[in-house]
């Protein structure tokens, strides 16, 4: 038997023996007084209905309430004579066949008897292992015993308590038969959890299959959930590795660029071929280094900083960000298009600082990207949500690759030509920001222009 079937099997068996161990005691010990007591009641009974009814009914009706009680009645008129007296008693009880070797009017009895005091009291009949127990009443001075033969009872409770030792036996070792059969039924599927536990452990994302209908097949499925859970969690992970390494084999890539420039122009000057412009170079190359380095720190900070999420007007927020470009609009002669259209004071809940970010990298990317000097902003409200638009016209083609330029230095082909001063993260910091703040949001190409989208859910209490 395993360990959960004996378990089982040892926790029933003790209760079935505490319960008839005290079933026995009390057996012993109170079966005896109560039987006393229920014969008692039933003789105090018959004789109180005997002294209210009228002689002649009660004669009549003898055999009849000794049939109906289990008792034995018989009467005599009352004389002085006590030895004759008794001797016609014990013969009529004699001839209703209870035989008595012990039985005795005494004549105090008697005299308590005809005042009109109903009398008990019991004969043991030694040898016979019995009692006769009787009530004494008089009626119209005729002396009425009502009585009935009692056995020793502590002599029966004895062998019925024997008796229930042997069932008890016979019904432990079914028992012990029955709970090994029900606790393999029931530890099975257990074994096969257990298993099942193991595997999971091991990384090995299996199911179970049980249908108990019982709390074992719900645990069955809450472990199921939770190997599903776990491989898409262990997926993910993997995934987020794998991301992890191309990102730091990214990172040395594009630090080595600068860096092999900066030790060729070195070698340059210290070879004496400097044309003058090498420290440039140089220079330019080591800002570079410093811009990646300053947008990596960007891009790990924003992922640890706590959010300050505040209530913030939209539009304010975003020309708050434009007004820092523009220097840069004008030395580009570009056209800002605004179509902000709501009458309402638009307010988002957000971390002012990284959504400032956010805007900063998506018109710093529309001023150094666009093929024409027109950049699109549009802000509306649609249902429960704000959408911001940012768009500018490009030589991007539309393709399912769109998607990668949220990846760090992902830099579309089209604009690595140009050879601009990027990093590839200004798009992963905005995504970052973006997916940290919960945020839908999107890019596509739509006829030759590449649309940026964010969708701020309106405040809770303003819907
Ligand atoms: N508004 C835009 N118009 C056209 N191309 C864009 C625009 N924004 C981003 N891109 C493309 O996505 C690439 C990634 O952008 P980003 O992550 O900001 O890096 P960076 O600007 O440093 O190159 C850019 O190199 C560019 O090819
Ligand atoms: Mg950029």
């Amino acid at each position: 038997m395993n360990r959960l079937g004996r378990k089982i099997s040892i926790t029933i068996t003790v209760c079935i023996l505490f319960v008839f161990i005290f079933y026995l005691i009390i057996n012993s010990f109170l079966l005896p007084k109560y039987y006393l007591f229920q014969m008692r009641n039933r003789v105090h009974d018959l004789s109180t209905a005997i002294n209210k009814m009228p002689s002649l009914e009660f004669k009549q009706s003898i055999n009849h309430l000794e049939q109906k009680n289990n008792v034995t009645i018989a009467y005599e008129p009352i004389q002085t004579n006590l030895d004759q007296f008794n001797g016609i008693l014990r013969d009529k009880l004699y001839q209703k066949r209870v035989t008595l070797n012990k039985f005795w009017v005494t004549e105090q009895t008697l005299n308590q008897v005809e005042s009109g005091k109903r009398i008990s009291k019991i004969y043991d009949q030694g040898k016979l292992k019995s009692s006769f127990l009787v009530d004494f009443i008089q009626k119209d001075n005729v002396f009425i015993v009502v009585g009935v033969s009692i056995v020793y009872l502590s002599d029966a409770v004895h062998i019925v308590n024997k008796f229930t030792i042997y069932i008890m036996v016979f019904l432990i070792l079914m028992l012990i038969l029955m709970v090994w059969i029900w606790s393999k039924k029931i530890t099975n599927p257990l074994k096969e959890l257990k298993d099942i536990s193991k595997e999971i452990a091991q990384l090995d994302f299996k199911k179970a299959k049980i249908s108990t209908n019982d709390e074992i097949e719900e645990l069955a499925k809450s472990i199921n959930e939770m190997s599903d859970k776990l491989r898409i969690a262990h997926d993910d992970l993997n995934q987020r590795n794998a991301k992890l390494k191309t990102f730091i084999s990214d990172i040395s890539h594009e630090l080595k660029t600068p860096l092999a420039l900066i030790k060729a122009y070195s070698a340059g000057i210290k070879d004496g071929i400097d044309d003058g412009t090498y420290v440039d170079t140089i220079i330019k190359q080591t800002d570079q280094i410093n811009r990646l380095i300053d947008k990596l720190l960007e891009l790990s900070r924003i992922e640890r900083e706590i959010l300050h999420i505040e209530k913030f007007d939209l539009i304010q927020l975003f020309e708050t960000s434009l007004e820092n470009f523009e220097i840069e609009l004008n030395q580009n002669n570009i056209i800002l298009i605004k179509d902000y259209i709501s009458t309402n004071q638009l307010n988002i809940e957000v971390d002012r600082d990284q959504i400032e970010k956010v805007f900063n990298n998506l018109i710093s990317n529309a001023i150094k990207y666009t093929k024409n000097p027109g950049i699109n902003i549009k802000i509306y409200e649609e249902n429960e949500e704000i959408v911001f638009m940012i768009n500018n016209e490009t030589n991007l083609k539309n393709s399912t690759q769109i998607k990668q330029i949220w990846e760090p230095f992902y830099v579309m082909e089209a604009s690595r030509n140009k050879h601009f001063t990027g990093t590839g993260l200004g798009l992963a910091i905005v995504k970052s920001i973006l997916t940290r703040h919960q945020l839908k949001h999107d890019v596509k190409i739509i006829d030759g222009t590449i649309q940026f989208s964010i969708h701020f859910p309106k405040p809770k209490h303003l819907k």
